[in-house]
């Protein structure tokens, strides 16, 4: 573990040159480097996987931008949270080294023109199915972040499992030389999994809000008992639409390849579902027949 005993500000680097820099710098002292890419709006979650980065690595660099090619059309993008300032203050409380701030322009040059087509967990039948343009997007950024700090490890929540999958199979298949790390769901004490999307929330709907955790966990204890999963799914999908959701997906599936649930091996649900404007996703890890995550 590395222990910091500062908590000076961090570094805010706007541009690319800046961050490539900053990064050349701590490699000739001989430092490791962990990359947190967010959008921002940062909440304890995302702070704990700062934490885990800072664990796990020299210097700690968490990235801010709100990815426009990762939002489709009607999307929240203009609308989505940013808080500049009060993220800065907060990862300078907890010892981060650096804040790359890239806007727009450098991230998207005018004639800039390539993005990364992906198969594989990319197209499991998931978020896709929903959000057709966005693994591209975040598959674009994120390879596109990646390179220009060339990290020795990266974390990204497991909240968004199907993400953190396409991830790590674009990291392996691009050959890029970072690790990449998934980080526990952090959840309010009602069990409503954290997200920045969550201010969204009217205070009915936040009231509502904690029954998906409480119907996957349910349905994860049903299945590890050895009963059915079809009818355990079946069941949780109708208290999900009677609790006021309208459901995308409810889906059991293999942990690694996102394909369907093999008895023996990690399993995951997974849930995207609306409730009046927003639209909230979880997972849990189930026991099935004894396999269980590493
Ligand atoms: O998970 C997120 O916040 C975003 O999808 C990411 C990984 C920062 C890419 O924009």
């Amino acid at each position: 573990m590395n222990i910091r005993m500062t908590t000076s500000a961090p570094s805010v680097l706007n541009t690319v040159a800046a961050l490539r820099r900053q990064v050349a710098g701590w490699r000739r002292a001989g430092e490791t480097v962990a990359l947190v890419p967010t959008m921002g709006a940062l909440h304890p979650g995302h702070l704990s996987l700062a934490r885990l980065a800072m664990d796990r690595a020299d210097r700690c660099i968490v990235s801010i931008f709100v990815n426009p090619t990762q939002f489709g059309p009607g999307e929240d993008f203009g609308s989505y949270p940013r808080s500049l300032e009060a993220d800065i203050a907060q990862l300078r409380d907890i010892g981060v080294d650096a804040v790359f701030t890239p806007d727009a322009t450098q991230m998207y040059p005018q004639g800039f023109a390539t993005t990364i087509a992906l198969k594989g967990p990319a197209e499991a039948g998931l978020e896709d199915k929903f959000r057709p343009t966005h693994f591209s997007g975040v598959a674009t950024v994120v390879a596109k972040l990646l390179i220009q700090c060339m990290p020795d490890l990266a974390v990204f929540g497991e909240k968004d499992f199907q993400q953190l999958a396409v991830i790590r199979r674009l990291t392996a298949d691009l050959d890029l030389p970072t690790t990449i790390f998934g980080a526990p769901t952090l959840r309010e004490a009602d069990g409503l999994a954290m997200s920045s999307r969550n201010v969204y929330l009217s205070p009915e709907e936040r009231r509502v809000a904690p029954l998906l955790r409480e119907t996957l966990g349910g349905t994860a204890d049903v299945i590890a008992a050895g009963r059915d999963p079809g009818a355990a799914i079946e069941r949780a999908c109708e208290a999900i639409e009677q609790g006021g959701f309208k459901l995308d997906y409810l889906e059991f599936r293999d942990a690694a390849s996102l394909g369907p649930a093999v008895r023996g091996q990690a399993a995951r649900l997974l849930v995207a579902a609306r409730i009046g404007r927003t639209r909230l996703i979880d997972n849990v890890a189930v026991s099935y027949g004894g396999g269980n995550e590493p």
